[in-house]
């Protein structure tokens, strides 16, 4: 039988995927839950030290479906905040949690706003309660950047380098730092999270999106009292993005371990963010439509993975398809050498040009 555990950072998962932070980590209950079917690890919903400030409206999601299939979600917009509920109560829940499962993965994410006395406070009172490690948000989209956090604070690699310089300060647990997609580069702030201690990095947070406009009432959506906000976006149509996230910080930041995800549904996706560089897969938006059972076929489907290509364990494939990314102009080479091989002879550069223009008709003239 393959091996599904990975060990990172002295921790060890039975399993590479772990519950993306969000509604699948949303108590104690359902985080017990998720141990008692087998997930590999957990990330809590956002927590903050004053949940006052915290504010979330009705409706604060939106569906971008399949037009031949209504069911089937492609798409997943949320205007949703960090917890709403008190850090009290989420410091008892999350040593209840790691009493009641003391060999399964706890990870608590936090955020605060840019102080250090804050982010200190919140580090050291969180590791207090047993978590085996913290995962900063400096990645929320939305709602949180108005007041200077989240994606605000993970868009500015200064920024990124010195908040998790202060939470690495602190803590006595490893530290992930949680990248936005919404930049340019998402090099840039792996970087600096490294550069400030983190112990990983996890990716990608949403994508900022408007998932449409409601053609009776003309309103964006999800509207709230008629008005909308940009928000974050999820789920199945994000996964190529991701992939390309994951790719890019596995090549800057090379040894670092990074827990991927976006758009994972199925073990074929995972196994694609792990051949790419990622030793943990995290899973929010794919729990929340298809229910935390999930994690059985996820098991199972990784475990046949693993056999067919007969590896031995999960960390055997990890980053495997990471060197086979380069230059377009080194693919065109590579191209024209190829052909000269089988040609057998020196050919014109432009040989191809009939296969290229065939590709393009089989799009075009269907
Ligand atoms: C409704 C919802 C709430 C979320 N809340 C949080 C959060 O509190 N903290 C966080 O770091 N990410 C949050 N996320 C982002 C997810 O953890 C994840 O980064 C993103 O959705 C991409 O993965 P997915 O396609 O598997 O959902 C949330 C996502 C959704 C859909």
């Amino acid at each position: 039988m393959a091996d599904l555990s990975i060990e990172i950072n002295g921790l060890r998962f039975p399993n590479p995927f772990v519950l993306g932070s969000g509604p699948p980590g949303t108590n104690a209950r359902v985080i017990k839950r998720s141990f008692e079917l087998g997930w590999g690890g957990i990330v809590c919903k956002t927590l903050s030290l004053d949940h006052e400030k915290v504010k979330n409206t009705v409706p604060r999601y939106g569906k971008l479906t399949d037009p031949d299939n209504k069911k089937k979600v492609i798409g997943f917009q949320n205007i949703e905040l960090i917890s709403d509920r008190p850090f009290d109560l989420w410091l008892e829940e999350l040593a209840e949690c790691k009493d009641a499962y003391p060999d399964n993965v706890l990870i608590a994410s936090i955020m605060e706003e840019c102080e250090k006395d804050l982010w200190v406070e919140i580090v050291e009172r969180t590791q207090e309660t047993g978590v085996d490690a913290l995962e900063l948000n400096l990645s929320c989209p939305h709602g949180l950047p108005e007041r200077a956090m989240g994606a605000a604070m993970g868009q500015d690699p200064e920024m990124v380098e010195m908040v998790t310089g202060w939470a690495t300060s602190a803590s006595k647990i490893p530290v992930w730092a949680k990248m936005t997609p919404n930049v340019t580069d998402p090099t840039l702030s792996a970087e600096a999270a490294i550069r400030g201690g983190a112990d990983g990095i996890s990716a990608i947070n949403t994508i900022l999106c408007t998932i449409g406009i409601n053609l009776k009432t003309l309103r964006p959506m999800p509207t709230v009292e008629g008005y909308t906000v940009p928000g974050g976006y999820s789920g199945k149509a994000v996964m190529p993005i991701a992939l390309r996230h994951i790719m890019e910080i596995c090549r800057a930041c090379p040894g670092v371990h990074v827990s991927g995800m976006g758009g994972v549904e199925t073990a074929e996706d995972a196994a694609q963010f792990i051949l790419l560089g990622s030793s943990t897969v995290q899973i929010c938006t794919g729990a929340m439509l298809n229910g935390y059972e999930m994690i059985s076929d996820l098991c199972q489907g990784l475990e046949t993975f693993l056999e067919q290509h007969e590896f031995a364990g999960v960390a055997d494939m990890v980053g495997l398809s990471l060197p086979y990314f380069s230059t377009h102009a080194d693919l065109v080479e590579r191209q024209l050498q190829a052909k000269r091989e089988k040609a057998g002879e020196t050919q014109r550069d432009d040989m191809w040009r009939g296969d290229i223009a065939k590709e393009t008709d089989s799009l075009v003239t269907d």
